[in-house]
């Protein structure tokens, strides 16, 4: 088995002050397998620059995430009010989710936009976890991480089986070499039925990552 990859996705939850709190509860419980499992968390925006300072600071940590963003601009720097670029995040994250469920239903986010903006990320560097809610779906070209999150399962409780999502990652895995995250109501009590499927590379959580106890407890159940 692969070193499983365990992302926390906060949307639009926790201030500054919040994030900062709930890096420092995370990173030090002590785990007995923190090398078992990468740990990624993606932020909101404006909460990216205090977590990074956070994570250089000299401390006891025994566990270091590394950081993520949820969304990114399609366009290169210039004049487009209020966007976030590749550049910009490139200097504060080493991940960045790209075509959340949310972002499409909420924010119009086309295949031809997150097309755009993959390539933008691919570019800078950034290693884009692209979501997907049908294995069918378009995956763009340069995309590594795949996270398969059927809509049904999108916070509301009702997770896929673990079965199912396995077979899912298998055949997205067909079309060339990805790695497969499952996403969609992981608890605690769950998410070692997923880790351990032989097609599932990780894990893209949502709400359960916005407590840093709940968000802990899957990363050491699924290490
Ligand atoms: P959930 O969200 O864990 O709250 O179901 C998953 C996601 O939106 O990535």
């Amino acid at each position: 088995m692969n070193t499983p990859l365990i992302v926390g996705n906060w949307k639009a939850n926790k201030t500054i002050v919040e994030a900062k709190e709930w890096l420092k509860e995370v990173s030090s419980i002590k785990y007995q397998v923190v090398s078992g499992v990468e740990v990624v968390v993606c932020a909101p925006y404006v909460a990216l620059s205090a977590l990074k300072e956070q994570l250089l600071t000299p401390n006891p940590y025994t566990l270091i995430p590394k950081l993520g963003a949820q969304d990114i601009s399609r366009f290169d720097e210039g004049p487009y009010t209020g966007e976030i670029t590749a550049k910009m995040l490139k200097e504060l994250v080493e991940y960045v989710i790209i075509g959340h469920s949310e972002r499409r239903k909420y924010f119009w986010d086309t295949e031809e936009i997150l097309k755009e903006k993959a390539a933008r990320a691919l570019e800078a560097g950034l290693k884009p976890i692209y979501c997907i809610s049908e294995k069918a779906m378009f995956i763009p070209e340069g995309v590594e991480i795949v996270a398969y999150e059927p809509l049904f399962a999108v916070g509301t409780g009702s997770p896929d089986t673990p079965e199912n999502a396995d077979d899912v990652a298998q055949e997205i895995k067909k079309r060339r070499k990805l790695r497969v995250l499952y996403g969609g109501s992981i608890k605690p009590g769950n998410a070692r039925d997923f880790v351990q499927k032989p097609n599932i590379d990780g894990l893209l959580i949502g709400g359960a990552s916005l407590l840093a106890s709940e968000f802990s407890a899957i990363i050491q159940n699924a290490s």
